[in-house]
């Protein structure tokens, strides 16, 4: 870790905060430190704050209050020209009087490069999004797939060093998301840039970062590799928004170091790691992921705790199955199990006992 200090904070955002109207903030506490080449991804909901904090680090909004630097310099003390910054934006607008290869000269011009330059620098960035042959064409010619490439070959073309990325591939088919998903993580780890990039699909952001922040209601609720975002969810908030979870909801009887019980609301007392709770007596949300419960007696490991079932529904996905499940008053109890040859599978109104560890288990906040 200790390096320079220098590269370790190429884009900071040091409380920052934003108001659009003097009275609400829609980005209320923001502290964020990125190292030069890093890819991280905003992640929330519609209106957490994602696109304003990319419009104020590429100067298009002030923060109302806070400090925003990059490589060590206040944003405010740079020109535009020189942040080297690139931009794809939300809605991506690419000039439709000009043709494509007019579109990725125009920056460029800007900078003021000669014309064999520019002509070679477009090319490239042409064939880095694979359109090498449509450089002649106008947007108007291009489908909603093509005008996205292009507005990230825009971005790329004068290679910036940190490129901000606002749901570049909301617009586009499942089967182009997912290769252009893998375009853009080759494109920016072989041109070692700093990508800030915002979407609101947790499986994109999970497949292409480093780290990833969750935004709600204008703060970052966690920000952490994927693995951990996913495995060790801080509270309930983002529990709930990164990928499939049960929960089972109670009031905690005691914590005991990194053991907590917490009797749930039908009565049952169940062991859980004490993540976001703080005392006893307090309402507490236990989150368990579907792939960790077990109801394969034999494969119950030593210490799991076991609670009744009762079957809902059985659902048969190939790879795995996925059964819905009664658990403590809870109808939406999910469980995954790999479709491996010695796995029972499970019929609807079947008595049942699952379990898991206690440490798959975590007491968050209940709010
Ligand atoms: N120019 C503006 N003037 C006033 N309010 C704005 C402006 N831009 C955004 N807002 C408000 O600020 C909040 C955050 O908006 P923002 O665009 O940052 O959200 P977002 O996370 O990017 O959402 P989405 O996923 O829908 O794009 C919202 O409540 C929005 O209505
Ligand atoms: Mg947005």
């Amino acid at each position: 870790m200790a390096d320079s200090g220098h590269n370790d904070a190429f884009v900071e955002f040091e409380r920052v905060q934003k108001s659009y109207d003097g009275e609400s903030l829609v980005v209320k506490d923001l502290n964020l430190t990125m190292p030069k080449g890093e890819f991280l991804t905003m992640l929330g909901p519609s209106g957490s704050g994602k696109t304003t904090c990319l419009m104020m680090l590429a100067g298009f909004e002030t923060a109302t209050h806070g400090d925003i630097r990059l490589d060590g310099v206040s944003i405010n003390n740079i020109p535009p020209h020189k942040r080297g910054i690139g931009m794809v934006f939300q809605n991506y607008a690419l000039f439709p009087h000009m043709t494509v290869a007019e579109n990725l000269s125009f920056p460029l011009e800007v900078r003021k490069l000669g014309k064999s330059e520019r002509e070679a620098k477009v090319k490239r960035a042409l064939e880095m999004v694979q359109m090498g042959a449509f450089g002649g064409r106008r947007p108007a010619q291009l489908s909603g797939g093509q005008q996205q490439r292009i507005a990230l070959a825009r971005a790329l073309v004068f290679e910036a060093e940190l490129v901000l990325m606002d749901e570049p591939l909301g617009a586009l088919d499942k089967q182009l998301r997912e290769h252009m998903q893998f375009e853009i993580k080759r494109i920016a780890d072989n041109l070692g840039i700093t990508v800030v990039y915002v979407t609101h699909d947790q499986t994109e952001a999970l497949t292409m970062s480093d780290r990833v922040a969750v935004f709600n209601d204008g703060r970052i609720q966690q920000l952490a590799p994927p693995d951990q975002l996913y495995e060790e969810p801080q509270n309930s908030f983002v529990a709930q928004f990164i990928g499939e979870n049960n929960t089972l909801e109670g009031v905690v009887q005691e914590i005991r170091g990194d053991v907590c019980t917490v009797r749930l609301d039908d009565g049952e007392v169940i062991d859980a790691k004490p993540v976001n709770v703080t005392k006893a007596g307090e309402r507490t949300r236990v989150s368990i992921r579907p792939e960790r419960v077990e109801y394969n007696k034999d494969r119950l490991q030593e210490g799991a705790h076991t609670l009744k079932a009762e079957v809902l529904e059985f659902i048969y996905m190939g790879d795995i199955f996925r059964t819905r499940l009664r658990v403590a008053g809870n109808d939406e109890f999910i469980i995954k199990t790999r479709n491996a040859p010695d796995q029972t599978r499970l019929t609807p109104g079947q008595q049942i006992e699952i379990g898991w560890l206690p440490a798959d288990c975590r007491a968050l906040d209940a709010s």
